[in-house]
């Protein structure tokens, strides 16, 4: 010990805004709404992704919104509208009692150390254990799994790529699945066939290759002409989100099981939208008779409030990564954080004690037989309607008519996703559209919406549907000025700001 004298308690005193560089926000401000929502846009558009900002902000879809409840959202103007977005992160809508009222408890109560990167945390002992046994009750073969955390999905997918190739350190191919999306940072994007997010970013990491979604035939073909002992991962999600809602052919998840296992190659069952109950299910790869190596959580698991990713792997191939002297093999500063492992740990007790998976199918099924009866309506809208649990797509006929060249038609199809999406916006519902679909728009409300909030979305979506009874009166709706500046917006090449970027 030093001399030097203890200093207890910490506070740094009140704040001096003398010292505030000018400018400076106070987050005080922000809490006590001075920060207004055209300052807010207007920045964050400025500092921020313009271009995505721009063109939301074009369409209406800017905001920002404020919460009204949980499920229902409202702009500047007092307009509410059920929240039916949030990319199926949003287990319990905004800032939900059950999570405010335990983090309230949290910041009085919580004694455990906040950032633990290497000591025990009881929060973060907690999560693991409900985690594993939860799958395990699914897939008893999980019992003596582990759980690796971090704080996004693109993070638990670098994480299981990672856990697979030090288990089969020789190995040179992943396989992944057209349409799919397993996120946006090398190792997840590089199995993200989509050339947009990817072309710019070649060379990816080697090895990454695409089979058809659904086709076990193809993967079983391409994984012989690899030669399996060269096959490191495969990694599927059990219902692609990203890719419009894609539900796989019954068998085909136990076929995918059938040939890895045969040939030793890990299955990484991508989970982080279908987990969790969102598509009706605990886990929508056990559902559907898959025992993947690897499971990947993210998005619910955090409650809408934070950010918690996990990885949880058998523990042979846990060991083979982060065995003996090797643990530091993969690590991060923030995975396991207390409070993000609290607010994990309260959202999965509460998707246990409603039983959250269980309503989410039953509602689902009300809401899918609601938009199946909206499309035998409305058959020149939509194209197809599609979905299980609460995750519900509509795929919409393109606006245009006229048979077009491949890539027009591709921008049709995305224009009139988009506007498409403005149009159920402007009936009152804030919804999706799909990161590796450009033709759908998804409703991914929260799994404990009230039914008769549940109700009332597709209620708005049925006025949408009567406003816009075939697809090119999407069009038509839309104000000519608009779609004047939505074409010139698409066709304009961003702008260059700075040097490194021109
Ligand atoms: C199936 C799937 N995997 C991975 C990701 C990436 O997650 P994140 O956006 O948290 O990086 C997503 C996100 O949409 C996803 O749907």
């Amino acid at each position: 010990m030093t001399g030097m004298p203890a200093t207890h308690g910490g506070e740094a005193g009140p704040p001096a805004p003398g010292n505030l560089p000018p400018g400076f926000i106070r987050a005080q401000d922000v809490l006590d709404e001075k920060f207004g929502p055209q300052q807010a846009r207007m920045l964050d558009t400025r500092y921020g992704n313009e271009e995505l900002l721009f063109g939301l902000n074009l369409l209406g879809l800017a905001g920002p919104f404020y919460r009204v409840s949980p499920w229902e959202l409202e702009d500047e103007h007092g307009v509410r509208r059920i929240n039916a977005s949030g990319y199926a992160a949003v287990p319990f809508g905004d800032m939900p009692p059950v999570l405010t009222s335990f983090i309230r408890d949290f910041t009085e109560k919580n004694r455990a150390q906040t950032l633990p990167q290497q000591a025990s945390s009881p929060w973060r002992a907690a999560l693991e254990t409900n985690l594993v046994r939860l799958l395990a009750r699914e897939l008893p073969s999980h019992a003596d799994s582990q759980v690796f955390f971090c704080s996004s999905g693109t993070e638990a997918i670098e994480g299981a790529l990672k856990f697979a190739k030090a288990w089969r350190p020789r190995g040179k191919f992943y396989i992944s699945f057209s349409s799919a999306y397993h996120g946006k940072t090398l190792g997840s994007l590089s199995l993200t066939p989509n050339p947009e997010y990817q072309d710019v970013f070649r060379p990816l990491i080697p090895g990454a290759l695409t089979s058809p979604y659904g086709d076990v035939g193809a993967l079983s073909t391409l994984i012989r002409r690899l030669g399996p002992q060269n096959v490191i991962a495969v990694l599927v999600e059990p219902i692609q989100g990203e890719g419009g809602v894609n539900i796989p052919p019954p068998g085909f998840l136990t076929g995918v099981g059938e040939v890895c296992r045969r040939h030793g190659i890990v299955v990484i069952a991508d989970e982080i939208q279908t987990g969790l109950g969102r598509t009706g299910h605990w886990f929508e790869s056990a559902a559907q008779g898959l025992d993947p190596d690897i499971v990947t959580l993210a998005k619910p698991l955090g409650g809408g409030m934070t950010a918690v990713g996990a990885t949880i792997v058998r523990h042979t191939i846990y060991k083979k990564m982060l065995g003996g002297l090797s643990s530091k093999r993969h690590s991060n500063t923030f995975g396991g954080n207390a409070l993000a492992m609290a607010v994990g740990l309260r959202s999965l007790e509460y998707l246990v004690e409603q039983d959250l998976p269980a309503r989410s199918l039953r509602l689902g099924r009300v809401g899918l037989e609601r938009l199946r009866a909206l499309q035998a309506r409305f058959p020149r809208l939509f194209e197809d309607v599609r979905g299980q649990g609460m995750l519900l797509a509509m795929q919409f006929k393109p606006m245009v008519g006229v048979p077009l060249p491949g890539v027009l038609k591709e921008l049709v199809f995305e224009a009139t996703a988009i506007l498409a999406l403005r149009e159920i916006h402007e009936a009152g519902v804030l919804a999706n559209l799909s990161l590796s679909s450009k033709r759908t728009v998804r409703l991914t409300p929260a799994l404990d919406i009230p039914e008769d909030l549940f109700g009332a979305m597709l209620d708005r979506v049925e006025t949408f549907a009567e406003r816009n009874p075939a697809s090119r009166h999407i069009l038509t709706n839309t104000p000519p000025a608009l779609t004047a500046r939505l074409a010139k917006f698409a066709a304009s090449k961003p702008k260059k700001r700075t040097e490194s970027d021109g």
